[in-house]
């Protein structure tokens, strides 16, 4: 099998883009423009923006010597604003320091608001032939699947895995020419775009697929690694349980919220105390308290962690509105939420 750049190489000179309009020369200028537009935005939507913006403003001190309010102007509708800020800024940081030219190694090109490490070496290797790696959201893709790397990208391990795994499968000189570092990178933002796709890549038509960790496993589908969900807020209640006479106190639920609706047990905040609440909300007398132990419920925004607490009744005169007196068996026949029926399940086992 071929080295993986070859691979690359050959796919983007048969495949890949090749007429995009910031291609048609290696002015680093319109080069490091398009890098910035597409940051966080489709090719398709940039193109019309990227030719408006160059016809007003076709070079560098062009754009320096602009008014923010132009510039701004033209980029309105691509949105993340603060990106035409750090550009009409950086040209003006770079018309200063090299007036003569733009800086032309990625580490200068990182100096300038606005550049990331992926965004300078991008302009580095296009415009400019230096060998250095890119890891933009495509090429993640692409190099978690192709290597099978499990984790999450925005985790800086795994960012960093990634990073070193991208610089040692470069493009070397000696083997693929001086020109092809440019055709690499470009290579691998196409396959990433057109191939490599989030949902449903065309695997049978990509050049890595004969040894992609991710294809061979059918498991392009898990790489990479989503986002871990956030721990959702928890909140915590009391729920009473109130036996009098083997029967329990169940409640109905107001009809919107959380188990709108449905029948449940009476609920109190955590720095509450059960029997107090009991006979001053329903006149009713504890006269022995036990506490379950907790147990937890997910709802799609918060935990709810839920602390049982157990009274045995004095004799009770009358019953609340909006409440009933069922015994354990009778009540799991009602409508209960799931962490409920735990409970009143487990009274009928007592
Ligand atoms: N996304 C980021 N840079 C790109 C480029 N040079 N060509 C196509 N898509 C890109």
């Amino acid at each position: 099998m071929k080295p993986f750049a070859s691979r690359v190489i050959h796919w983007q000179q048969r495949h890949g883009r090749h007429t995009l309009p910031w291609q048609i020369d290696r002015d680093p200028y319109r080069i490091w423009l398009s890098e910035i537009m597409l940051q966080q935005t489709q090719v398709a939507t940039v193109i019309p923006y990227f030719e408006r913006f160059v016809a007003r403003f076709p070079s560098l001190p062009a754009l320096a010597a602009a008014h923010e309010d132009e510039v701004l102007a033209l980029w309105s509708g691509l949105g993340y604003y603060s990106r035409a800020r750090n550009l009409h800024a950086a040209s003006r940081i770079v018309m200063t320091g090299h007036p003569e030219s733009f800086p032309d190694t990625a580490e200068q090109i990182a100096q300038l608001p606005g550049v990331g490490r992926s965004t300078a070496a991008a302009v580095a290797a296009l415009a400019f032939g230096q060998h250095c790696a890119i890891l933009d959201g495509n090429v993640r893709r692409v190099l978690a699947r192709h290597g099978g790397v499990t984790g999450w990208p925005g985790d800086k391990k795994i960012e960093a895995e990634l990073w070193c795994l991208a610089e040692s499968l470069l493009p070397t000189a000696a083997q693929h020419g001086t020109g092809a570092i440019a055709t690499y990178t470009q290579g691998m933002m196409d396959l990433g775009a057109l191939i490599c796709t989030r949902s449903q890549p065309t695997c049978a038509d990509c050049p890595l697929h004969a040894d992609c960790v991710a294809f061979n496993q059918q498991r392009t589908h898990e790489l990479p690694t989503p986002r871990p969900k956030k721990p959702l807020p928890e909140r915590q209640i009391q729920l009473l349980l109130l036996l009098d006479r083997g029967e329990l106190l169940l409640e109905k639920r107001p009809p919107r919220g959380i188990w709108g609706g449905m029948w449940s047990l009476p609920e109190l905040a955590v720095d509450h105390d059960p029997a107090r609440h009991c006979m001053e909300h329903f006149g009713l007398t504890p006269r022995s308290q036990q506490t379950w132990p907790g147990l937890s419920h997910s709802f799609t925004h918060f935990k709810l962690l839920i602390h049982p607490v157990q009274l045995h009744l004095a004799p009770r005169h009358a019953t609340p509105t909006g409440q009933i007196w069922l015994s354990p068996a009778d009540a799991l026949g009602a409508a209960l939420p799931a962490p409920i029926r735990t409970l009143v399940a487990q009274l009928t086992r007592d």
